[in-house]
C-alpha cells in the first residue's frame, strides 16, 4: 500500500473509533493536530509519513479512558499498522510517539527521543492551549467530575506520573498544574512561536475569570 493509501485508511479507522467522544480527545481534536503537525513538521524538516501517523494515532487508546493503562494506545497502534503491512522501522518509531508523548505532571520529564516526536509533541500541547485548550479542560474537568474552581485549594506541581494521573484538583488548578507551563516545554521554534499568543490568551481569561469571581 502507498503512504497516502496508508494515511487515508488510519484517518477513516481513527475517525470512526473517535468520532463523538466528548471530553476533547475526539476526532477534531485529532484533525486539529494533524494540521499543526504537518504545519511544524514541515517547517522543521521531519519525516511526513512518521508525523501524520503519530499524529492520527496519538490518542487512539488513551489511558485515561483505558482504567490508567498506558500499554493499550502503543499496542493497538502497533497492532493496527502492521496489518496495514507498514514497515517495521516506521511502526517502531510511530509507536514510540503514541507511548512518550503525554504530560506526566509538572515535575516529570516528558523527552521525546526524535524530531517527529517533537513535533507531534508540540501539535498536541498546542490544542491544549487557547480558547480551544481551554474549552477542552473545562470538559474534561467536568467528565472526571471536578470543581471548576475552588479558591481554598492550592495547585500541586506533580513530582511522579501517578500522582498526577490520579488527581481530581479543580480545572482552573490544571492551568497551573500544566497548561501555563507547556509554553516554555516545547519543542521545536516553530511550535513555541504558535503557543505564545495561546498562552496570552489563557492568562487573559483567568484574569477575567478571577475578576468575575470577585477575589
Ligand atoms: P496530553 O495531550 O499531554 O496527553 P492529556 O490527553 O492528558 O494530555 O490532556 C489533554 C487535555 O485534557 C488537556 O490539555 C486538558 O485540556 C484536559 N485535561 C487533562 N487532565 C485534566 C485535568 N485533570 N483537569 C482538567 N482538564 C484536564
Ligand atoms: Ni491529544
Amino acid at each position: 500500500m502507498n503512504q497516502a493509501a496508508i494515511i487515508e485508511r488510519t484517518k477513516s479507522y481513527v475517525r470512526e473509533t473517535l468520532e463523538g467522544e466528548g471530553t476533547g480527545h475526539d476526532w477534531w481534536h485529532i484533525q486539529r493536530v494533524l494540521n499543526n503537525a504537518v504545519l511544524i513538521g514541515e517547517k522543521e524538516g521531519a519525516d511526513m509519513l512518521v508525523v501524520q501517523l503519530g499524529a492520527l494515532l496519538h490518542d487512539i487508546a488513551d489511558f485515561k479512558f483505558h482504567g490508567g493503562d498506558e500499554t493499550v494506545g502503543p499496542r493497538v497502534a502497533k497492532e493496527w499498522l502492521e496489518q496495514l503491512h507498514v514497515t517495521p522501522s516506521i511502526i517502531e518509531r510511530v509507536v514510540h510517539i503514541v507511548k512518550d508523548i503525554s504530560f506526566k505532571g509538572a515535575n516529570v520529564a516528558t523527552p521525546m527521543q526524535t524530531l517527529e516526536g517533537k513535533v507531534v509533541q508540540d501539535a498536541d500541547r498546542l490544542d491544549a492551549l487557547g480558547a480551544i485548550g481551554i474549552a477542552r479542560t473545562f470538559a474534561y474537568g467536568g467528565y472526571r467530575g471536578n470543581e471548576l474552581h475552588n479558591p481554598e485549594q492550592a495547585p500541586v506541581m506533580h513530582d511522579t506520573f501517578e500522582a498526577y494521573k490520579n488527581s481530581n484538583g479543580t480545572t482552573i488548578n490544571h492551568f497551573y498544574e500544566k497548561l501555563l507551563l507547556l509554553k516554555e516545554l516545547m519543542n521545536t521554534s516553530t511550535g513555541k512561536a504558535l503557543a505564545e499568543e495561546r498562552h496570552r490568551y489563557m492568562e487573559e481569561f483567568l484574569t477575567q475569570f478571577y475578576r468575575e469571581w470577585g477575589d
